[in-house]
């Protein structure tokens, strides 16, 4: 069984339900994000046959949860709000080998990691449907978040089960290692926002340099 190295706190989800439109917005935009990111992945490996019949239906299923936030964000009488950069992708891809830039024999490094970093993202984003689900006390976003768990589920086994398709088992399994301790380092220092993958970590206070 596939595990995090870092448990979110349930305070989050609290912290979180100050601001159901800013996260129902962030998270329409991870929904948006996955499926170009499941593009992409068709774009630089055509004749992977596997991989592309498999993202086009994830890209197919991310648009349709895009499609259903956005249209509660709506009804709550909210709008989207433009995304801004997030600190929690970023770093995970930036820190793994797709982050490097790589020579064409790299290549292949590269989509291992891309796959295995999928699924920490998915398997993230899982564990926080989880958290919403059984601790918000808004019930009707409680059970919209259930009814995404079982998706997401699929989703962050599937980007492990392509990766062993693509790559010896042993290797799979040590990058799994590793990817899977770096993502918790980042979440885990992570500062709060209304955000799907935003941390609880104290923000660091930098004081001004103050002449003599
Ligand atoms: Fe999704
Ligand atoms: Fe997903």
């Amino acid at each position: 069984v596939f595990r995090l190295s870092f448990a979110t706190p349930v305070e989050w989800v609290a912290r979180v339900e100050t601001d159901p439109l800013a996260l129902l917005s962030d998270h329409a935009h991870c929904e948006l994000k996955a499926a170009a990111s499941a593009q992409a992945l068709i774009v630089k490996n055509p004749s992977r046959t596997a991989l592309v019949s498999r993202m086009a239906e994830i890209a197919r299923e991310e648009i349709e949860h895009f499609a259903l936030v956005a249209k509660l964000l709506t009804a709550r009488g909210g709008a989207l709000v433009a995304d801004t950069p997030n600190p929690y992708t970023e770093s995970l891809l930036g820190r793994s080998h797709y982050g490097r830039v790589c020579a064409d024999d790299a290549r292949d490094e590269m989509l291992l990691d891309r796959l295995l970093v999928s699924s920490l993202i998915e398997a993230r984003s899982l564990e926080r449907f989880h958290l919403l689900a059984t601790h918000l006390a808004d019930r009707e976003l409680a059970e919209f978040y259930r009814a995404l768990i079982p998706a997401e589920s699929m989703h962050q086994a599937l980007f492990r089960e392509l990766a062993l398709e693509c790559y010896p088992a042993e290797r799979v399994a040590r990058r799994l290692e590793t990817i899977t301790a770096l993502e918790g380092d980042i979440v885990s220092k992570l500062p709060f926002a209304v955000r799907m993958h935003s941390g609880l970590a104290p923000v660091e206070v930098v004081r001004p340099l103050v002449p003599r």
